[in-house]
């Protein structure tokens, strides 16, 4: 008899415990998954001193939430006013420059609680169309954020148009500009690639890059190939000039944001004039994907797509060290006037 009760208080006290396990699997997911979700910082505690403009934590976890519910256009008027959320132009854009890292710096920024990314290219300032419909058009197209955060959106096409620097003057001549490089070939390299993978994909041929990047009449550089034009930094950079001076730039290396992020995301939130609260905690090496990853919290955790980190073809000794010769002087002016150096041949 005594055996068989204590049979049933051990099945009971079974139960009980796995519950309290289950639960507490449970809530553990369920923050992860608002986090996930979330551009905003995840657990509040994680950064130390309490940020957010002292939002309870769990109030904050309901507030990021609505802000997915939001963000998926299922907001009502109401909601909005009530928990006063915005939709505010960025206060700093990532101008480019096409395949220097823009998406994972984006995304690495978006790990400060303070940031809220732009999901998509807007390609607002580079597409007449887009242009035309206006500045509110635009702003409409801004995630949802409270008003203490910033915005940040990225088009890597804003860095090599003509029109874009007079454009983004006249909507707000102080806003912060972030260019990230690479090494100029490459950038350039992978640009093709991109492009390569794209003919693949629709089953086409496409030439060699050896064949694009130098000019078979002269054997020298085309100048007239895009992916060696965009790589000429400085002379796109100089036409910012015309608008923007140098203090409201920022160059972030994008061959050590591969290798070492967290350096760069520091200057980066020094330069936005954020309190520094990436912390190696959210940056994680992947040896599968060879590239740093997003944590966000002990659940959820993100890498980028496969499309960002592709192999690149080999490319003939000579080209690239013709195409490095090419860029040097180039180079060398960029870092005269951005006062950033970079050990790039
Ligand atoms: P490759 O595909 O040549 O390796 P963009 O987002 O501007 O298109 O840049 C893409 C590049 O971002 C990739 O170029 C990759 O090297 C680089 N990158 C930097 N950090 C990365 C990360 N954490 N994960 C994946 N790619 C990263």
């Amino acid at each position: 008899m005594l055996f068989k009760q204590q049979a049933l208080l051990r099945q009971k006290l079974f139960v009980l415990g796995s519950l309290a396990i289950g639960s507490l699997l449970y809530l553990v997911a369920r923050v992860g998954s608002l986090d996930r979700l979330q551009p905003l910082c995840p657990i509040d505690g994680r950064f130390g001193p309490r940020s957010q403009d002292d939002i309870p934590l769990r109030a904050l976890q309901f507030k990021r939430g609505l802000l997915h519910e939001f963000r998926k256009g299922n907001a009502t008027k109401e909601q909005i006013r009530l928990h006063n959320l915005v939709q505010q132009l960025p206060k700093a854009i990532i101008i480019g420059v096409r395949k220097g890292g823009t998406r994972a710096l984006l995304e690495m920024l978006n790990l400060h609680p303070a940031v809220v990314k732009a999901s998509q290219e807007i390609h607002f300032f580079d597409n007449d169309e887009n242009y035309a419909k206006g500045i509110e058009w635009y702003r409409k197209k801004m995630p949802f954020s409270y008003p203490h955060q910033i915005t940040i959106e990225k088009s890597p096409a804003y860095f090599i148009t003509e029109e874009v620097p007079e454009r983004i003057y006249k909507m707000n001549s102080s806003i912060k500009l972030l260019i990230i490089v690479r090494e100029p070939t490459t950038r350039a390299i992978s640009d093709y690639t991109q492009v390569l993978e794209g003919k693949e994909r629709k089953n086409k041929t496409y030439y060699k890059f050896e064949k694009l990047a130098i000019d078979p009449n002269t054997c020298e550089v085309n100048t007239k190939y895009k992916a060696v034009r965009t790589s000429i930094y400085t002379k796109h950079l100089e036409r910012w000039l015309k608008y923007f001076p140098i203090e409201q730039f920022h160059i972030v290396d994008g061959d050590r944001l591969i290798t070492e992020p967290l350096p760069e995301l520091q200057l980066v939130e020094k330069f936005l004039n954020l309190p520094p609260r990436i912390s190696q905690y959210n940056l994680y090496f992947n040896a599968t994907r060879g590239f740093y990853c997003l944590r966000f919290n002990i659940v959820f955790n993100k890498c980028l797509a496969g499309s960002k980190g592709r192999i690149h073809p080999e490319v003939d000794t000579s080209v690239i060290t013709k195409l490095r010769k090419f860029f040097h002087p180039f180079n060398q002016k960029f870092y005269q006037i951005t006062g950033r150096t970079f050990n790039w041949p």
